[in-house]
């Protein structure tokens, strides 16, 4: 893994936010650079302000990873997907971790403060992180296939 790929994007609202310090905790252990982009401690908050955040972040490429949380992981998800180039992943399995990698490349793993505890989360993470994108000829024909819709889409506009 190269220098930039050990540094991750972080944030979270307040339904992530505990989460969020485990896993941050988990992750230095674990040798990675995490750049927290809030929420704050006890912060009722907008999830799209801080999800955002990170999802505009990995769309530059100032980082290849982020790693969103909210109460559900639903809101987030939902929020990174709109950005240039990002692939979030919401995640509450090891087996989907894996796959969201190895077969989506996701660049942004999200996962539920309130649905998902502690040590399975940490699990999700991990695996994710550890395992490498499969870039064989149909997984990326079909990632190409996802960013020709993402630009014709952009191009033309929202149509009702
Ligand atoms: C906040 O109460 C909650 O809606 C948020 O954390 C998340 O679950 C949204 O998808």
């Amino acid at each position: 893994m190269s220098n930039m790929s050990r540094k991750i994007a972080i944030a979270s609202d307040h339904g992530g936010y505990e989460l969020k310090e485990d896993l941050k905790g988990h992750l230095l252990s674990r040798g990675f650079e995490i750049v927290d982009m809030g929420a704050g401690k006890d912060e009722s908050v907008d999830y799209p302000d801080f999800g955002a955040l990170v999802a505009e972040a990995v769309s530059k490429n100032e980082f290849e990873r982020g790693i969103l949380l909210c109460g559900t992981g639903i809101g987030m998800s939902i929020v990174a997907n709109k950005f240039k180039g990002v692939r979030a992943a919401l995640v509450s399995d090891v087996f989907s971790a894996r796959m969201a990698k190895e077969h989506n490349n996701a660049n942004v793993i999200v996962v539920g403060g309130r649905v998902t505890g502690k040590e399975l989360a940490r699990a999700v993470v991990d695996a994710w992180l550890d395992t490498e994108y499969r870039a064989d000829e149909r997984h990326r024909r079909r990632l190409e296939k996802i960013a020709a819709i993402e630009k014709k889409q952009c191009e033309g506009g929202h149509r009702r």
